[in-house]
This record gives structure tokens, C-alpha cells and sequence, in this order.
């Protein structure tokens, strides 16, 4: 209820309006089955006189009443959904938001429409401008809802559907799963930061220019080519080391720059120093289900490694 873009003040006001024509409708019918227990002498009526009364009620109210408010509710609520739209000739910044089970991909298109910076649980995006969100699922239905900005619509596999949508100004909010998708549904939190204009450009230009990942010894980061990168993309990461001898259709999150991310599991823990080696350790405990497959192989020296790395990737 707290709106911080013009979407989610419109749908505010149809809220309003749709909680006001419910009591007027709800307090007619109180006040007409209050009627009906009135003490009064029973007029003699013919049958047919009984069913022109009855037939008055029927239309006026099973008719006339609903036909009257819902065309009031779709006046007031048709200019929303509009709004929602994204209408052609309109170049507003486009941003690709893919569902996973349980899971964010983000991917930002460079010039050419393919994306040249891919994160995940985390979505930034410009302040102030209308933004496209064009959004698809990897698997089953999952639902893009950034409540504070408006919303929600659904992410269908095969298909892309497009929301648009719009922050008034800097500030970090909440987002969640809206379609229930599977054992940790919960787990499916997004965070969302517009920035002005300016820090949006530097944060995208930073993204795609200050990865490293050759910072790391060539045993981290050869277990990671061998337990992680057949599933996990870092942006930059020697080829020389991917071993993918998996045959596999799961995609991980993109870990580029998951060291500057504010949480671990799409919102199950907080990024801190050595979150990332626990996680890697525990998250079957975490968030029981998730497609990761648990690391009781490993030993923990190279987990813990691994994790160190990991947290160094961030832009
Ligand atoms: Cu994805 Cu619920």
C-alpha cells in the first residue's frame, strides 16, 4: 500500500475504489434482509402480481446492480491496466527477468538486443523512467511482483509476457514470487534498487568491465572449474579449467558478481564473509529441494576456498 511508482498509485486507488463500492453494495443488502424481518400484514397478491415482484428483484438486482458497478470498477480500473502496458514506439529500458525454481536471472541487453550483463537475485534498474520487464520461466509458472512499484504478472514458460513499470525515485524494495512454484516458493526473493540514471549507467558499465576472476590460485579455481562451472557461468573465467562431463539441463545462477549481492539462495542468508562457504556446505539444510546438489564429495578446505573466491566477484 506504500506506492513508489505511478503503476502501484493507480492500483492503490482501484483498491480504494473497489473496497468503497463494496461496502455501498454490501450495506444495501444488510439494510434489504434487515427489511425483510419487518412485522407487517401480508397483502393479498395475485400469483401473477407475485411474480412481476419477484421478477423486479431478479433484474434489478442480479442485473442492473452488478452490471452498474463492475462497468464503474472497469472505467476506473481500465486506464491502470493500460498504464501497464508497454505500447509500441516507446524505446522505455528493457530489462529480461527469467524464473527458475527457486531462483532471479536478470540479464540486461547491450546494443545489439542480447544481454551483455546477466546477475541474478538482485535487479537494478533506472529511477524515474519507465521500464519494460520482459519475463519468461525456465521451468514451471512463477510470478514477477515488485509490490511497492506495481504489479504482478505472470513469468509462462515458452512465452514472454512484459510488464511496465516505473520507481519515482532511488530506493531499495522488496520483490517475491507471486505464483506458487514448488517446495521453496518462499525462497524466492528478489531485491530491487533503482538508481538515478547516471549510477544506473555507472553500475551496468562496472558490471561489465571489472570482473576478474583470474585473481584467484589456480587450485580454487580449478576445483571450481571442475564441481561448479557446468552449471555456473563467471563472466571471464578461464576455459582452460571448466570440466563439464555432466549430462544435465540445469542452469545455476550466473555468479559473475555474486559477491556483490545482498543475499545467498534468492534471500535465505545474508551476504557476509564466509556466507558464501556456509551456504555451500548447508544448502540442502537451507533451502531443502533446490536443484544444487549437496557437496558431501568435497572436502571443506576447498569449499571453503571456493567460497572465498566467490566473494571476491563482485564489480
Ligand atoms: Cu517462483 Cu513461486
Amino acid at each position: 500500500m506504500d506506492a513508489v511508482g505511478p503503476a502501484a498509485r493507480d492500483q492503490f486507488w482501484v483498491w480504494w475504489a473497489m473496497l468503497a463500492v463494496s461496502l455501498v453494495v454490501a450495506a444495501v443488502v444488510f439494510a434489504l434482509w434487515l427489511f425483510t424481518f419487518r412485522r407487517r400484514e401480508q397483502p393479498q397478491r395475485t400469483p401473477r402480481e407475485e411474480r412481476r415482484i419477484m421478477l423486479r428483484w431478479v433484474l434489478g438486482g442480479g442485473v442492473a446492480l452488478p452490471v452498474v458497478c463492475i462497468v464503474a470498477l472497469m472505467v476506473f480500473a481500465a486506464p491502470t491496466g493500460r498504464g501497464m502496458l508497454p505500447l509500441p514506439d516507446d524505446d522505455a529500458e528493457r530489462i529480461d527477468v527469467i524464473g527458475h525454481q527457486w531462483w532471479w536471472e536478470v540479464r540486461y541487453p547491450g546494443e545489439d538486443g542480447e544481454a551483455d550483463v546477466i546477475t541474478a537475485n538482485r535487479l537494478v534498474l533506472p529511477a524515474g523512467e519507465p521500464v519494460d520487464f520482459r519475463l519468461t520461466s525456465a521451468d514451471v509458472i512463477h510470478a514477477f511482483w515488485i509490490p511497492r512499484l506495481g504489479g504482478k504478472r505472470d513469468m509462462v514458460p515458452g512465452r514472454h509476457t512484459t510488464i511496465r513499470l516505473e520507481a519515482d525515485a532511488p530506493g531499495v524494495f522488496g520483490a517475491q514470487c507471486g505464483e506458487y512454484c514448488g517446495a521453496q516458493h518462499t525462497h524466492m526473493l528478489l531485491q530491487v534498487e533503482a538508481l538515478e540514471r547516471d549510477d544506473y549507467e555507472a553500475w551496468l558499465y562496472a558490471r561489465r568491465a571489472s570482473v576478474s576472476p583470474r585473481e584467484g590460485d589456480d587450485e580454487t579455481l580449478a576445483a571450481f572449474g571442475e564441481h561448479c562451472a557446468a552449471c555456473h557461468r563467471v563472466e571471464g573465467f578461464p576455459q582452460e579449467f571448466v570440466v563439464d562431463d555432466v549430462d544435465h539441463d540445469i542452469q545455476g545462477p550466473d555468479l559473475s558478481d555474486i559477491g556483490s549481492r545482498p543475499t545467498l539462495g534468492a534471500g535465505v542468508l545474508p551476504m557476509e564473509e564466509g556466507a558464501i562457504a556456509y551456504w555451500l556446505q548447508h544448502h540442502q539444510t537451507l533451502k531443502p529441494g533446490n536443484r544444487m546438489p549437496p557437496h558431501n564429495h568435497i572436502d571443506t578446505e576447498t569449499l571453503q576456498d571456493i567460497g572465498t573466491w566467490l566473494e571476491m566477484l563482485a564489480p
